[in-house]
């Protein structure tokens, strides 16, 4: 990729990793990704923010053949995704300085060995001139790691956000063009990145909406031309109340708990209460994350297998822990063969979940008459509890 002007003057680097299927070994990416950079030419100094993935280092590298001078290299968050090709850059521009929070000053010299004189770090709040443009730098810690700022571009009313508002999305165009399934790649990216830092996310989007945004100009995905439509989706993600929704990750050997999961659907649906299943057989994790982000309860399904629950629901109970979402009500259910060990274990995995929990439904063997009444009360108190809760 050749670099693209973004506006007069800023110019937008980087990759777009067309085939990456899976981020920080742990997400699962069906649109690929970016990774960007943006060159800055103020008519005195010229800065760089953020660099490349180090697997893409020859094609970052070439984007650069025609840059003489670099004064400063602004590293907004020291994951490698961004980070990466500092020590490239720093070394093809010996007098650049690398600005960054004093948090990541300490990270990059753990991560990158990059030596301490290169660095100058700046205080939230702090500006640094180009000559006819200034870039103002915003402390926004926990999108995505503790270390990570945001910088704004005074005279053209961007900011550079970094990790904030990206999308995991692999486009060939700068800008947001498809405004749903970008709406779609973005929640995918907060429910895993964000979701989990949701109190201080949502003191970050306070902090960053005081300034007056012409443009969002993120590290993955398209830019924002019109960031009206990326901000009112994370009001929405992260300050709004949960929606009318039940989420119900599940997993069967023999159908005896998937019986039990089309009951709770079907009884839950009849009260007006939204379903969403996953087979944790098939299911990609993301969607499950994403829909989590509007999730008012979880319904976490399992039979009992070598003495717990089945690996695939303890994988999804431990993620949707880590995750913190919103959610208000959770329950358990599963069928066992002869001695029940889903609900404890998976009641022990979700103890940082600031929920309530309901009655779970376990049956030995297959479902009887019993279990589907025990299913329909369950259902019956989940729609109860969430209209108590003024939830529509
Ligand atoms: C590999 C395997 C291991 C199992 N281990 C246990 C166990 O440790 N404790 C138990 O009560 N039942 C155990 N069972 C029995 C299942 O929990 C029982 O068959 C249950 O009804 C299966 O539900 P499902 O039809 O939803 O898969 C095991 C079954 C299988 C296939
Ligand atoms: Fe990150
Ligand atoms: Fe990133």
């Amino acid at each position: 990729m050749k670099p693209i002007k973004v506006k007069e003057d800023i110019y937008r680097l980087g990759s777009v990793d067309w085939d990456r299927r899976i981020f920080d070994a742990l997400i699962p990416l069906p649109d690929g990704t970016s990774y960007n950079a943006y060159l800055i030419k103020g008519s005195e100094k010229t800065a760089l923010i953020d660099t490349d993935e180090p697997e893409f280092k020859e094609e970052f590298m070439s984007q650069l053949e025609g840059v003489e001078k670099l004064d400063y290299l602004v590293s907004l968050h020291a994951e490698q995704d961004h980070s990466g090709c500092i020590p490239y850059v720093l070394e093809k521009y010996p007098e650049a300085k690398l600005i960054v929070t004093p948090r990541c000053k300490g990270m990059e010299i753990d991560l990158l060995h990059v030596p301490e004189d290169r660095f100058i770090t700046v205080e939230d709040g702090e500006t640094l001139s180009l000559g006819n443009k200034t870039l103002k730098f915003i402390h926004t810690p926990w999108v995505h790691w503790p270390e990570t700022m945001s910088a704004y571009l005074e005279e053209d009313k961007v900011l550079f956000s970094c990790d904030f508002f990206g999308s995991h999305l692999a486009v060939s165009d700068l800008f947001v063009t498809d405004k749903a399934r970008t709406y779609e790649a973005a929640k995918r990216y907060y429910a895993e990145i964000m979701m989990p830092f949701r109190k201080i996310i949502s003191k970050n989007l306070q902090k960053v909406l005081a300034y007056d945004i012409d443009m969002i100009a993120p590290s993955h995905g398209p830019i924002y031309r019109e960031p009206e439509l990326i901000i009112e989706a994370h009001k929405e993600w992260v300050d709004a109340p949960p929606k009318n929704l039940v989420v119900i990750p599940y997993i069967s050997m023999h159908s005896s708990t998937k019986l039990m999961v089309d009951r709770l659907v079907e009884t839950l649906v009849k009260r007006g209460v939204i379903v969403e299943q996953f087979n944790l057989e098939v299911t990609d994790l993301g969607k499950l994350a994403m829909m989590l982000v509007d999730a008012a309860t979880i319904v976490v399904a399992s039979p009992t297998v070598l003495g717990g629950p089945h690996p695939a629901a303890v994988y999804a109970a431990y993620l949707a822990n880590a995750l913190k979402p919103k959610a208000k009500f959770v329950s358990i259910m599963g069928s066992y063969g002869w001695g029940e060990r889903t609900v404890p274990v998976i009641s022990g995995l979700i103890k940082d979940l600031k929920v309530e929990v309901i009655e779970p439904v376990t049956v030995k063997g297959a479902p009887t008459e019993e279990t589907y009444e025990a299913i329909d009360r369950l259902a019956e108190s989940i729609a109860a509890k969430h209209k108590e809760a003024g939830i529509a």
